[in-house]
């Protein structure tokens, strides 16, 4: 995903000292990003990226704690986009055990990746291609989610800088960069428990919060999380209007 610098760079874009911030993150960060020392130390799951040079990217960042924090014992957790490393939900797997973790994306080969790297850590997450909710069956007492939230102008032409290409579907949200995310807080409801919980990643550099929440609906925000000099915005979603039907599912 092309990498949004953070906030700060912003206040002092065009001046050395932007500049200089500017340099600093990205060097260092993907230094840190691909260290598979650090990876453990975050994560606790030993993972090797093949088509790109990092592993985690601000927002996993961001999630990684209230993830854990959201995910009760015994719990049905999906991951939606789950990349070619499934990283976010190898470790959900890693620090609760007895939670049914599933995770999905679009990508067949970013699926088969993420079935190798579960294999290498011995966790068990069962990994689906799929089109958001499309081939998903049953519902979920977590539902979380870092997608596509790139506006496509801005992608495509920080793409052609990029050393590392990735598909276009990595990162791309269309014009306004929520193209995906509307979709799947549209879908979302039909796999939620009543009493679940979605935790949607967006970035404050793309889309000022206003923008989100004039997409949220009927959800009802019950927790934001940041991070210092991050600019990943976690929103953790319930469903104000719970419409169940004898299977036990929202329509
Ligand atoms: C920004 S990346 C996040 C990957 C991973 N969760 C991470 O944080 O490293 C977005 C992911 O969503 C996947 N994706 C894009 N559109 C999708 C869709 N309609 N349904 C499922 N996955 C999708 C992409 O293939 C990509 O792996």
């Amino acid at each position: 995903m092309p990498h949004p610098p953070p906030l700060w760079t912003r206040f002092g874009a065009g001046t050395p000292l932007g500049g200089a911030a500017e340099f600093l993150f990205r060097r260092i960060g993907s230094r840190l990003r691909s260290s598979p020392w650090l990876t453990r130390r975050l994560f606790q799951v030993d993972v090797e990226a093949q088509n790109r040079r990092t592993h985690w990217d601000m927002a996993l960042l961001a999630i990684r704690g209230p993830v854990l924090g959201a995910v009760t014992p015994g719990a049905r957790v999906l991951e939606v986009g789950t990349g070619d490393l499934g990283l976010l939900s190898l470790h959900v797997a890693r620090h609760r055990p007895d939670a049914r973790v599933m995770a999905v994306d679009i990508s067949g080969p970013f699926v088969e990746n993420a079935r190798r790297m579960a294999q290498r850590n011995g966790l068990h997450v069962e990994f689906l291609v799929s089109d958001l909710f499309a081939s998903v069956e049953g519902v979920f007492d977590v539902i979380v989610s870092v997608l596509p939230y790139v506006p496509r102008a801005w992608g495509a032409a920080s793409a052609r800088h990029s050393r590392f290409p990735e598909p276009d579907s990595v990162w791309d949200g269309g014009a306004d960069g929520l193209d995906v995310v509307r979709r799947f807080l549209q879908d979302a409801p039909r796999h939620l428990a009543p009493t679940g919980k979605v935790l949607l990643a967006t970035s404050d550099f793309f889309h000022p919060p206003e923008a989100v929440r004039a997409e949220l609906g009927d959800y009802q925000i019950t927790e934001v999380h940041r991070l210092a000099l991050n600019p990943t915005r976690l929103w953790v979603l319930e469903q104000t209007m719970r419409k169940v039907d004898r299977s036990g599912r929202s329509p």
